[in-house]
């Protein structure tokens, strides 16, 4: 193998995808995937509606053993060959983290080889790299079902959050709203679908915190404003269920148009110096094209280079984690053993705490 290249075992167990990867990256920063399985116990969880913590662990044990056999498989590598064993350490739902950090000091200990305990988001936060070669800084918006947030990434474990929902992540905005509309779980896609057909300007939805001076987000109004529409309709034609879907996406869509302005604009207070600052756009909820559009709008508006990195690397995965391993094993920061699992980690450490922000979401 290359002098300089370094090869990671990814492991992401923190909500509800049994996930492994391996990456390799080059001396001079590029990345190559060389595995990425994702296990989805979606259906395990169907029934309840939203993620069981308990459901999720326990599926995470019965997995993840052949999953990281079948990603070191596709990489044609043997545990020798790695040169660092990252997992998520946290945020996330705690039983499932114990179980991937565990087998990662399990494999790392057994084979003497680093261990790197990822934050999740971190992971979220540095796709962008393993795409291309993104300089820092850039604006990074997560938009996930347990998180909703603005951050400038600095650089490797330096981050500075700019906003955060002050209630529910804008994921779960969606979920609730389909549960709502008895649309079943997960919820955005089928938001996104039902609003295509419907009347947006039916009913006139809460912006909230629009034109507020910071990047903060809030949808438990929004969300109770659907609830009282809802009940007052009594019994949903597939047109009322359309219409509603759609004019809460666009009162999303409103929303975030607004924050975003906001974002940039504190970003370029930041660093006035950046010409065409990348914003990276992550979490489950990028997928959808009606705030698709509005990205794209924003970053020809503002002079951004837009990156939204493909569903399968922008929701979660352990390539993120195993990539976010690498670039923290290039800069030397391994972890001790002794390292706990976190429910809560937020990744800007210096932050005053909002409640909501790093919280345990359904996912993170
Ligand atoms: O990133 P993700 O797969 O998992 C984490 O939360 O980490 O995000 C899942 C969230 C769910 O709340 C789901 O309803 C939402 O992303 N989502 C969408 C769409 N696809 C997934 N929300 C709106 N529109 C979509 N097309
Ligand atoms: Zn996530």
């Amino acid at each position: 193998m290359d002098q300089g290249q370094t090869h990671i075992l990814g492991i992401e167990t923190s909500c509800d995808e049994t996930a492994a990867a391996v990456v390799r990256r080059s001396a001079g920063g590029t990345a190559t995937i060389l595995s990425n399985v994702v296990l989805s116990q979606l259906k395990d969880h169907a029934p309840y509606g939203g993620v069981v913590p308990e459901i999720a662990a326990r599926a995470h044990i019965n997995h993840l053993d052949r999953l990281i056999g079948q990603a070191m498989g596709e990489a044609g590598l043997a545990f020798q060959d790695l040169d660092g064993v990252a997992a998520t350490a946290g945020p996330g739902l705690l039983g499932g983290v114990i179980v991937g950090l565990t087998m990662a000091k399990g494999i790392a200990l057994s084979q003497a080889k680093p261990l790197l305990a990822v934050n999740h988001l971190e992971g979220h936060a540095l796709t962008a790299r393993l795409l291309e070669p993104v300089a820092f800084p850039y604006l990074l918006l997560l938009i996930s079902g347990g998180h909703t947030q603005f951050q400038i990434v600095e650089g490797v474990g330096y981050y500075h959050r700019l906003g955060t929902t002050i209630d529910d992540a804008l994921g779960e905005a969606f979920d609730k709203v389909a549960k709502l509309l008895g649309l079943g779980y997960p919820g955005g896609p089928q938001v996104e679908l039902r609003a295509r057909h419907g009347n947006a300007a039916r009913f006139e939805f809460p912006r909230p915190l629009k034109g507020r001076k910071d990047c903060n987000f809030s949808f438990s109004g929004l969300k109770t404003a659907v609830r009282e529409v809802v009940h007052g309709l009594g019994t949903l034609t597939d047109q009322d269920v359309a219409d509603v879907c759609a004019s809460f996406e666009a009162a999303v869509a409103e929303t975030m148009s607004d924050r975003l302005k906001m974002a940039v604009t504190l970003f370029r207070e930041a660093h006035p110096d950046v010409a065409e600052p990348a914003l990276i756009v992550a979490g489950g909820v990028a997928a959808n094209a009606r705030l698709k559009a509005v990205f794209t709008n924003a970053a020809s508006r503002h002079g951004l280079k837009l990156i939204v990195p493909p569903a399968r690397l922008c929701t979660d995965n352990a390539a993120m984690i195993a990539w976010a391993g690498a670039e923290r094993l290039a800069l030397g920061l391994t972890d001790d053993l002794g390292i706990a699992a976190r429910a809560r980690w937020p990744l800007d450490l210096a932050q005053t705490p909002v409640y909501g922000a790093g919280r345990l979401g359904p996912k993170a």
